[in-house]
């Protein structure tokens, strides 16, 4: 597995037009799966209204504003600005911008914030960003409050979308050497192991697409092979939203975990 060059995603994320670009987890075409994700949340999560959350790599703010819409109070991290301006934006929309404030920053250095800060800890969508996931969890870990949650999503390196991922990023890597690389896979024994030298336990986790071989929708858009990969994907996710037996769970294309 190819290494992540952290000044490299640094700047590539911090910058404009980058991630703000391909991230439509609310109207791609995997919006489904996306939602799913919420949906672990709203049934595995015990919200309580009372919370300090902290949303790690908040994008469009999708957890984040969910979470304040259960009255929490959230701060949400991120490195772009154009991503924090459209959490900022769906949070006023959802009528909760005055639980969601928006905070530019960066994963691996949470320091303005104390240790135990927070009852929950968000980092949705992140872990495969990461060029040490260590380092991250670390931090994660100091802010959360003794007994907080921490809730994840990642890519397993064992799944079909995972798998078929890597294979695009191998065959990328040898036809343009010198292009940047902006994501990797984890196994959920690196992601166990993670955590528990951070200080955490993984308790649970869910999986949303096992049959989902769409990991370059972008590439493939309008391909017919595509189609029907996404078609396979819906019916898949109409009876089974996400997985709950662990071996299902973990090759789902995304994995949400909860640790304590
Ligand atoms: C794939 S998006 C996921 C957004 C959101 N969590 C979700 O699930 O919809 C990843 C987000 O993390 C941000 N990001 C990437 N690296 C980061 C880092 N080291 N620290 C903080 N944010 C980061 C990106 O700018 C982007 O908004």
């Amino acid at each position: 597995m190819d290494e992540l060059d952290g000044r490299a995603l640094r700047e590539y994320f911090s910058g404009e037009g980058t991630v703000s670009e391909w991230w439509t987890p609310d109207s791609g075409p995997l919006a489904f799966h996306y939602d799913a994700e919420q949906r672990i949340l709203e049934e595995q999560l015990p919200i309580d209204p009372s919370w300090r959350v902290l949303d790690v790599g908040t994008g469009h703010g999708r957890f984040g504003v969910q979470l304040a819409g259960h009255g929490c109070r959230v701060v949400g991290v991120d490195l772009s600005r154009e991503m924090l301006a459209r959490a900022t934006e769906r949070a006023r929309k959802r009528g909760v911008e005055e639980r969601f404030e928006p905070r530019l920053g960066s994963a691996t250095d949470l320091s303005t914030f104390g240790e135990g800060a927070f009852d929950a800890v968000l980092c949705m969508e992140l872990f495969d960003h990461l060029p040490d996931l260590g380092a991250a969890l670390r931090e994660m870990r100091r802010v959360l409050a003794p007994g907080g949650h921490l809730v994840f999503t990642y890519v397993p390196g064992e799944s079909l979308y995972g798998l078929l991922g890597n294979a695009y990023r191998a065959l990328k890597r040898r036809a343009r050497p010198g292009e940047l690389l902006i994501s990797r896979t984890y196994g959920l024994r690196a992601v166990r192991e993670a955590l528990e030298a951070s200080g955490l336990r993984l308790e649970r986790y869910y999986g949303v697409g096992v049959l989902c071989a769409n990991a370059q929708t972008r590439l493939l858009t309008g391909n017919p092979l595509a189609r029907a990969a996404t078609a396979v994907a819906r019916v898949e996710s109409r009876f089974w939203p996400y997985h709950r037996a662990p071996w299902l769970a973990r090759h789902g294309a995304h994995v949400v975990g909860f640790a304590r």
